[in-house]
């Protein structure tokens, strides 16, 4: 087994029948998502409820036989699993680069309980060690933010398909991926973020998770946010 679906695998046993349970989006929370599933069809767990965070996991969760509910209907999850791209010590995040932050950081607001599975490679000393990160944006006058995210010491890149058009979200908006070379104060550039017009969310998830199962070669080490 490799260390992210270790990683996803041990957020099962998190799950108790009757839950109403937030599926993240990427390829850890597919290994979660399969997991979940077996356990339904073999009737080890009961009366699941899904609230997908894509509709690439929705799909993935309607083939799987999971029954599928949105916040209209559940206004809360008990848990919601779901991935990352970083994880620091304070249990902070970047998420996005499977593009699904927007309704992720939606749903993860609405748990009761975020549980984050990762392997080894995204815990990092602070955030934007490794990843960019990503911004999501209104595409009408997109290009005015690359001033604004230069500004801020960042350096945006548009995250482009394969056939040279701008990678679209559910949402129909756009993704700047911007680098940092270091994230010293992520509630501060949170806050520079939300108050630009035309900037929908950002991936940085602050106090949110809950708990972080981080899968290695050899098991899974589970971090505990202190209150
Ligand atoms: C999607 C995300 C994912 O959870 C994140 O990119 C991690 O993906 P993976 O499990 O494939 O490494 O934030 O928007």
């Amino acid at each position: 087994m490799n260390p992210k679906q270790r990683a996803a695998e041990a957020a099962l046993p998190f799950i108790k029948d009757g839950m109403i349970v937030g599926l993240g989006t990427g390829s850890t929370t597919d290994y979660f998502i399969d997991a979940l599933g077996a356990a339904l069809r073999a009737g080890q767990l009961k009366s699941i409820t899904g609230i997908p965070t894509s509709v690439a996991s929705e799909q993935r969760a309607r083939r799987l036989g999971i029954p599928l509910s949105t916040l209209a209907q559940y206004p809360a999850t008990d848990i919601t699993v779901d991935g990352a791209d970083e994880v620091d010590p304070q249990l902070n995040l970047i998420k996005g680069l499977g593009g699904a932050l927007l309704r992720e950081k939606i749903v993860g607001q609405n748990s009761r309980k975020l549980i984050i599975v990762a392997d080894s490679t995204k815990s990092v000393p602070a955030l934007g060690s490794k990843s960019p990160l990503p911004v999501e944006v209104v595409p009408f006058c997109h290009e005015s933010h690359v001033a604004f995210f230069r500004s801020l010491g960042g350096e945006p890149v548009l995250r482009m398909n394969f056939d040279g058009t701008p990678f679209l979200t559910d949402n129909h908006n756009f993704i700047y991926d911007t680098r940092f070379a270091r994230i010293n104060d992520p509630a501060a550039l949170d806050v520079a973020l939300k108050h630009r017009a035309g900037i929908v969310e950002h991936g940085l998830f602050i106090g949110l998770a809950n708990v972080v199962l981080i899968g290695t070669e050899n098991g899974v080490e589970q971090r505990v946010r202190s209150a």
